[in-house]
Formats: C-alpha cells, sequence, structure tokens
C-alpha cells in the first residue's frame, strides 16, 4: 500500500490521506473507524458499481458490525445533477440519517462529485469518504475537495469544496474497468507529468502494458500515487483556485470546446489528449514550450489508445465560439496554461499561470 497525504495550509485539520492499494476495500472497516468514526454510513453509488462492488462493500461492513445502507442512481454524466443531489438527501433524510452519519462515495468522478455535494450539504455538512472506482477517479476527480452537479447552464455549476476524510484507492476495483475508461484516466495522468514532473511523465512513457494488465500491482500503485501526489501538490499550494490551479486545466481549455462541439461524443479523456497536444503545439508556435514537446505528447497519449487531433468535423470557427464561451463569464482575451517543456508549465508575464493568446493563434492551430 502507499499512502500520499494531502495538507491544506489554511485548515490543518482538514488534511487528509489518499491511500492507495490492492484489495484496500477489505480494510474499510478500519479506515472508517480511524479516519471517519460515525454512527451510520449511507454509501453512495451508481447502479454498475453498485451491482459489482456495493454488495461486497455492504458486507465487509456488516461484517465488521458497521451501519451502512446502499443509495443508488443511475450511472452516466446526465445523473450528475441537482435531482440527483436532491433525491439522495431525500432518501437519506427518510431513513433518518444524523449529524452523526457520513457519507462513502463508492464509485468514479460521477459519483464523488454527486455524494461529495450531498455530504457537503446534507445537515449542513457531514463528513465523508471517497472511495474512487475509476482510473479517472482516482488520480483525479477525487483529489482537490471540489464537489458538485451539472445544471443547463452548463457542467460543474453548483458545488462546494468539501474534503473528504480520506481517500481509499483499490486498484482491484480497475479490473472490470473498460478499456475506454482506462484510456481515460491516463490522459489526465499525462497531464500531471506534463505540468509538474518530467520524470513521471517518462515512467507512464513505458507503463502500456501495466496499465493494461493492472500488473504488477505495486506498478499501478506508483502510477496513481506520482498522479495523486502532483495533484495534491497542486491544490495544496491553492485550494481555491487563485492561481497555480490553473495549471490543472492544461489540455482541457480545447479539450471543453471539444467535448461541446462534438455534443460529448469525444470522450473528456479524448478531448483533454486532443487538446493537450494542441496545447503544445500552440507553446511552440509562440516559443513558449521547446521543440519536440508537443510531438512527444502526441506520442504519448497515442500509446494509450487516445486521439491526438481534431476530426474534420469539428471546424475552427466553430472551436473558437466554444472557446470563446468556456470562459466563465470572465472577461478578455483566450487564456491556456501552457508547458514551457515537459515537466514545468510557463508563467504569463505578470506572474499568473495562464497566458493570453490571439485568436489568429488559436486558429492557426484548430
Ligand atoms: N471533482 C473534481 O475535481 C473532478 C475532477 C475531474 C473530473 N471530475 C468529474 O468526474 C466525472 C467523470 O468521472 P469518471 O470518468 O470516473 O466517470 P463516471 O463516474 O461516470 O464513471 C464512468 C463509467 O464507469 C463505470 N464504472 C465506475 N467504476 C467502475 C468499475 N470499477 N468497473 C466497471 N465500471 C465502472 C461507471 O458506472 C460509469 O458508467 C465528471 O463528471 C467530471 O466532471 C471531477
Ligand atoms: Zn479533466
Amino acid at each position: 500500500m502507499v499512502t500520499v497525504p494531502v495538507s491544506l495550509a489554511s485548515t490543518p485539520e482538514a488534511s487528509y490521506e489518499v491511500l492507495i492499494g490492492d484489495g484496500l476495500l477489505q480494510d474499510l472497516p478500519a479506515i472508517l473507524r480511524h479516519r471517519c468514526p460515525a454512527v451510520a454510513y449511507a454509501v453512495i453509488s451508481d447502479d454498475i458499481v453498485g451491482e459489482r462492488l456495493g454488495a461486497t462493500a455492504s458486507a465487509i461492513l456488516e461484517k465488521a458490525g458497521i451501519r451502512a445502507e446502499l443509495f443508488t442512481f443511475a450511472h452516466g454524466e446526465p445523473s450528475k445533477t441537482r435531482e440527483t443531489w436532491a433525491s439522495l438527501s431525500d432518501q437519506m433524510l427518510a431513513r433518518h440519517f444524523g449529524r452523526d452519519a457520513a457519507v462513502i462515495a463508492l464509485g468514479g468522478g460521477v459519483v464523488g462529485d454527486v455524494a461529495g455535494f450531498v455530504a457537503a450539504t446534507y445537515l449542513r455538512g457531514i463528513p465523508y469518504v471517497q472511495v474512487p472506482t475509476t482510473l479517472l477517479a482516482m488520480i483525479d476527480a477525487a483529489i482537490g475537495g471540489k464537489t458538485g452537479v451539472d445544471v443547463p447552464g452548463g457542467k460543474n455549476l453548483l458545488g462546494a469544496f468539501h474534503q473528504p476524510r480520506a481517500v481509499v484507492a483499490d486498484i482491484r476495483a480497475l479490473r472490470d474497468l473498460p478499456a475506454e475508461q482506462r484510456a481515460n484516466g491516463m490522459a489526465e495522468a499525462l497531464k500531471h507529468g506534463v505540468i509538474a514532473d518530467a520524470a513521471y511523465f517518462e515512467l507512464l512513457e513505458g507503463s502500456q502494458q501495466a496499465v493494461t494488465t493492472l500488473e504488477p500491482a505495486s506498478a499501478v500503485e506508483r502510477i496513481i500515487a506520482g498522479s495523486v501526489t502532483i495533484k495534491a501538490g497542486v491544490v495544496s499550494a491553492d485550494e481555491r483556485e487563485g492561481g497555480m490551479r490553473a495549471i490543472l486545466n492544461f489540455g482541457h481549455t480545447i479539450g471543453h470546446a471539444i467535448e461541446a462541439v462534438s455534443r460529448f461524443a469525444v470522450m473528456h479523456g479524448g478531448a483533454v489528449a486532443i487538446g493537450m497536444t494542441l496545447e503544445a503545439r500552440l507553446a511552440e508556435q509562440l516559443g513558449i514550450a521547446e521543440r519536440g514537446t508537443a510531438e512527444r505528447i502526441r506520442s504519448a497519449v497515442e500509446s494509450y489508445g487516445l486521439p491526438s487531433g481534431l476530426k474534420p468535423a469539428l471546424r475552427a470557427d466553430a472551436m473558437l465560439a466554444a472557446l470563446r464561451h468556456d470562459k466563465k463569464g470572465r472577461e478578455g482575451a483566450l487564456r491556456f496554461a501552457l508547458p514551457s517543456r515537459i515537466g514545468a508549465m510557463a508563467r504569463a508575464a505578470d506572474g499568473g499561470w495562464t497566458i493570453p493568446v490571439a485568436e489568429t493563434d488559436v486558429r492557426s492551430i484548430v
């Protein structure tokens, strides 16, 4: 097992650890008693994970004499809504969960975001533990304390910061995860390498076999721990997105535009993979990134079965319109978090972590 601390300077008491190991679900009772004691636990999951792992988790808890009830909702992003949040909260109220209860978020990033938001708001906030079951949730979504739901106006627009008491990543849970979902997670892992750690990126350049077979477990643990360390480092340095957290958006500015223009036909990881390749190309063109950065990213994303180029159907005009729209209401030029090389991000003239880019330059790469 590997343990990665997530320290939060503003609220040291809210600091927690990410536990990564093979078969860790078996240790859930001890982890809960030690890190998130409660009278009862609401285990929140989606239908797919609930069926695969919900019963196992419930049995493990029951055997340890821990009161737990499983609540599930239909899987997928369309369920990440206020309605699901309301329904879960109402069900917990009906079952008399009190302030001495806690939530266990068992599932991918959708479950983590909704269940975390339920925990953040239930009776003005109760503790929770993240038990991520997708690679993406293990290395990205479960870390950082961002919870929330989508609304008709856009993704993740309603939510709260609520830090979990612990994150429990059991790599055994990944065995049934479809290959496409693994690739989705690897896009974010590669992103972590580009923004912060060249040695980690290099490790990933030779880890395709380990990610496919999940063997040896220690190699998979190292990959997840490496990503968690990088994300935790960025989040600790910038808990509420004042500045440095923007580097986590590398590949995402164009990635979000691709998702929007393709109406989400391109998966998030694929969109981010294309976004990283094109944004690195943009950085090279502007003389910000070392030559060869984009090529290394392209080669790495393709080695994990991810796309690296835009489909002809995604027209530059539509992409630019989507890019302008994605600024969450902020004024001014399009801004990008851009690498200076693999393992380091560039700073803007004002010291910030995003760089203003003229539309003509953007147009030349999309
Ligand atoms: N809070 C954050 O900081 C943060 C960061 C990144 C992403 N996110 C959010 O995470 C979500 C995406 O997460 P995701 O990719 O995990 O999606 P997801 O939760 O929808 O999971 C993907 C699919 O895999 C299934 N699944 C989950 N675990 C499985 C397993 N072990 N075996 C087989 N199938 C399994 C799920 O049922 C689902 O159908 C998005 O909503 C995104 O906004 C949040
Ligand atoms: Zn992402």
